[in-house]
């Protein structure tokens, strides 16, 4: 009898919950106050079997029953039809995600590193046990974006999907924008406030951001992209004087998680993936996500432009997406039906930065003497990039600062042109290379 035909058999869909943090355990507050509203939805009784964590001893919020705490991980997936991972990382979410699917049983999980390093591994085991699985939290916390690419899009072509996926980076950012707060100072706060990981590395590096890119990019263009095909820069080079000129000149600085088909004659010639800092004009909607809120803009052939906004990290909204899984499985379990399978028909090729669309906004100090500017400018059109405008401020004892944005070229070009401002003479210094996005 596999799982599914147990909960039909008796109604009664079986959970257990592996960890018990600050997501896990507003699950458990969330399913024990409505728990009545979300079996109505479901058509399915729903029980907590069992709670498992490292240290079942230790000290739990109040509405945790601590009659459902183990440390018997393996024990308490045998007993059940639903496992929900809320652990995170790699081991040993991987082995115990793994023996879940390959029993048959539904996951729901909210670990992107996991989906976004060994995604294939995951969906053939989803596969081989002909089991479901739901990752609506793995990427913006409680906003339905996976969802929404996944159902909502599944008769439609993505084109770009462009967003901020980290609230950590957005709330750094933000208050360098807004307040003049130095990076550190930023990240100081943001580490109070509980936005940060104890090492944020994976925030301000991008690494977060790059694993909820591969599954955005996946899911959009119908492509298998893992972690390592997204290159990345973090925020963590970023300056206040980075972020006050970009403001003076109608930029907001934001991290942002790129996904673009980039069509060749008519056709997709392949994707584009990644994360990297990027100025956006203040007139964009990306522009006015503050704080550690998070926005995914899609376009779509048919659909057009759809944003997604909402809370993307924090314990109680990013459980409203676990429950909403959760709520999802149990329909299935009872009612029959299988969530999405993964979908790779397209295998779009990934696009290297010789093909990879780009545009800079780069800042120079530049001798302030006849020819000069007509160097830079040469360089420019020898690497056949154009430029949309150039900017410059009253020299300063014989030296000018010059702002110049190009059109879109390729991001080679793009940096083969910085590599040969860094080495031409009258450059004196390459003081600021920034993409930039969204117009
Ligand atoms: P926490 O670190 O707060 O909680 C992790 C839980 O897992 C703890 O209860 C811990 O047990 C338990 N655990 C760790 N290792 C084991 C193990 N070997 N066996 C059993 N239990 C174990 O994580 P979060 O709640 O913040 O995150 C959970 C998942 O949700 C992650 O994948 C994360 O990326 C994702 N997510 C988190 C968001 C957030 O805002 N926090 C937002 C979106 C997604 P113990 O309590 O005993 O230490
Ligand atoms: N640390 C992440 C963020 C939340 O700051 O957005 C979990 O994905």
């Amino acid at each position: 009898m596999s799982t599914s035909d147990t909960a039909r058999a008796d109604g009664v869909v079986r959970i257990a919950l592996i960890g018990c943090g600050t997501v896990g355990s507003q699950v458990v507050r969330l399913l024990t106050e409505h728990g009545e509203d979300w079996a109505a939805r479901s058509g399915a009784q729903l029980e907590l079997v069992g709670i498992a964590v490292r240290d079942a001893a230790a000290e739990r919020d109040p509405w945790v029953p601590r009659e459902l705490l183990t440390e018997d991980v393996s024990g308490l997936i045998e007993r059940t039809d639903v496992v929900v991972e809320l652990i995170g990382g790699i081991e040993p979410a991987r082995t115990l995600v793994l023996e879940a699917l390959r029993g048959g049983r539904t996951v729901v999980t909210g670990n992107k590193a996991l989906l976004a390093a060994h995604g294939p591994e995951v969906h053939a085991a989803v596969e081989s046990g002909d089991a479901d699985l739901y990752y609506e939290a793995a990427v913006a916390g409680a906003i339905p974006v996976v969802y929404g690419l996944r159902e909502s899009l599944a008769g439609d072509n993505v084109v770009t999907v462009a967003g901020i996926v980290n609230g950590t980076t957005n709330y750094i950012l933000d208050e360098m924008t807004m307040r003049g707060l130095s990076f550190d100072d930023a990240l100081a706060q943001a580490q109070q406030l509980g936005y940060a990981e104890a090492d944020p590395s994976s925030d301000i590096d991008g690494h977060d951001a790059a694993a909820k890119a591969a599954i955005l990019a996946s899911l959009a263009f119908h492509t298998r992209v893992g972690i390592d095909d997204v290159p990345v820069t973090g925020i963590r080079d970023v300056t206040v004087e980075d972020v006050t000129q970009a403001r003076e000149n109608g930029y907001v600085m934001k991290l942002l998680a790129v996904a673009r088909r980039t069509p060749r004659r008519g056709r997709p010639a392949g994707i584009a993936v990644r994360v990297h800092p990027a100025l956006v004009p203040e007139t964009h909607p990306l522009a006015a996500v503050h704080g550690p809120f998070n926005a995914v803009v899609v376009e779509a052939e048919s659909a057009g432009r759809l944003m997604f906004y909402g809370q993307g990290a924090g314990g109680v909204p990013t459980a409203s997406a676990v429950l909403s899984d959760i709520v999802a499985a149990a329909g299935h379990a009872i009612r029959g039906g299988h969530a999405p399978r993964e979908s790779t028909y397209a295998q779009l090729p990934l696009l290297g930065p010789e093909a990879t669309p780009a545009r800079t906004r780069v800042q120079i100090s530049l001798a302030d003497q006849p020819g000069t500017l007509a160097a830079v400018a040469g360089i420019y059109g020898e690497e056949n990039v154009s430029i949309e405008s150039v900017h410059q401020q009253r020299s300063d004892e014989g030296v000018a600062r010059i702002t110049i944005t190009s059109h879109v070229a390729t991001e080679a070009a793009l940096e083969r042109t910085v590599a040969r401002l860094v080495a031409e003479r009258s450059v004196e210094d390459v003081v600021s290379v920034s993409r930039v996005e969204g117009e």
